[in-house]
């Protein structure tokens, strides 16, 4: 991690220990073990993986991902390897000594315990549970807006996960903050707020939508001033930390995210403007920011700005 200064970025976040406060956003680049293992040597405290399904999907037509103001707009609809074809990659990460945080969906309960089962049986370090993906459709996605349903898949997956349960939000709810709450009630040990929110991109000469899926999620900078919101409005009511997600390109950004109440900061599409180079100016920036200011860690900075 260059000539960061470590010790003041390390952290334990519940039971996931982190060298530092950036991760990469799930599934916003491949994630073969070779590329995810780039990935860890350009910073990240630890690597999120795409998110696994119960089995393959070869996710939607093309196209699947357009640029537009401020970000991209995407409907990949969940293309991945299943649970099962991707555990070679993740053993091979585990002999290279990289921290994963497995993120996996499912449509039934049954099917969230069997993947919780199977990943941490092949050491995952932690579970981030994708509840919130807009792109997948009735029967798959449509929980991340049912407080009952959230805090029963989250209490199902701990009761046989082996590692820390992360519970990853939609922003596309009328009160994400008892989305959180329904969560913590399951038993989550962390939250990461946000995936992407609703959005669309119509093309004038074709007169048509741009996305074969017509609807997407919007990510990167655009998002960043309602990721922001949605942490702020969770740090207020829940206990459990928060890893923030949305939009954030530099150390600025995470450090309004750490003092609205995120304890780290996941970053994809930056990744796509910025190179992977990203993670460890971010990790540097936070690093210099806390020296500046006479902090001794990332604690100490978390919900600052809440100050009455
Ligand atoms: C191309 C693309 C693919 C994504 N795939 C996933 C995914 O598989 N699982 C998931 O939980 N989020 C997925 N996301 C959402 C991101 O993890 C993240 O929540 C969102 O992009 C906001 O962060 P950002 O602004 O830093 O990109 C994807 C985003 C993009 C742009």
């Amino acid at each position: 991690m260059g000539g960061l200064t470590s010790t003041s970025l390390a952290m334990d976040l519940a039971g996931l220990k982190l060298r530092s406060p950036t991760l990469n956003a799930s599934g916003v680049l491949g994630m073969s073990a070779p590329l995810l293992k780039r990935v860890y040597d350009s910073g990240v405290g630890a690597v999120v993986t795409k998110s696994l399904g119960p089995t393959l999907r070869t996710g939607h037509t093309n196209p699947t991902v357009v640029e537009v103001e401020g970000g991209l707009l995407n409907a990949m609809g969940l293309p991945n390897p299943g649970v099962e074809g991707y555990m070679g990659e993740l053993r091979e990460l585990k002999r290279e000594g990289v921290p994963v945080v497995a993120s996996f969906f499912a449509s039934t309960i049954e099917e969230f315990q069997v993947g919780a089962q199977v990943l941490c049986g092949e050491g995952a370090d932690a579970l981030e549970l994708n509840l919130s993906c807009p792109n997948v459709g009735e029967e798959l996605g449509m929980c991340a807006a049912d407080a009952i349903s959230v805090e029963r898949i989250t209490s199902a997956v701990k009761r046989v996960a082996k590692a820390p349960v992360i519970v990853k939000l939609s922003p596309n709810v009328t009160d994400i903050v008892s989305i959180a709450v329904a969560a913590e009630r399951g038993g989550a040990d962390a939250i990461t707020a946000v995936n992407t929110l609703k959005a669309i991109a119509i093309d004038v000469d074709f007169r048509r939508p741009v996305l074969a899926n017509v609807i997407g999620g919007l990510s990167g900078p655009a998002i960043k001033s309602v990721a922001l919101r949605c942490v702020w409005e969770i740090a207020e009511t829940v206990k459990v930390p928060i890893i923030g997600c949305g939009g954030v390109s530099n150390w600025r950004d995470a450090v309004e995210y750490m003092l609205a109440g995120a304890s780290a900061v996941e970053i994809g599409t930056a990744v796509m403007y910025h190179g992977f180079e990203v993670y460890n100016a971010v990790n540097e920036g936070v690093a210099k920011y806390l020296k500046e200011n006479r902090f001794g860690s990332v604690k100490e900075v978390v919900g600052l700005a809440h100050r009455k």
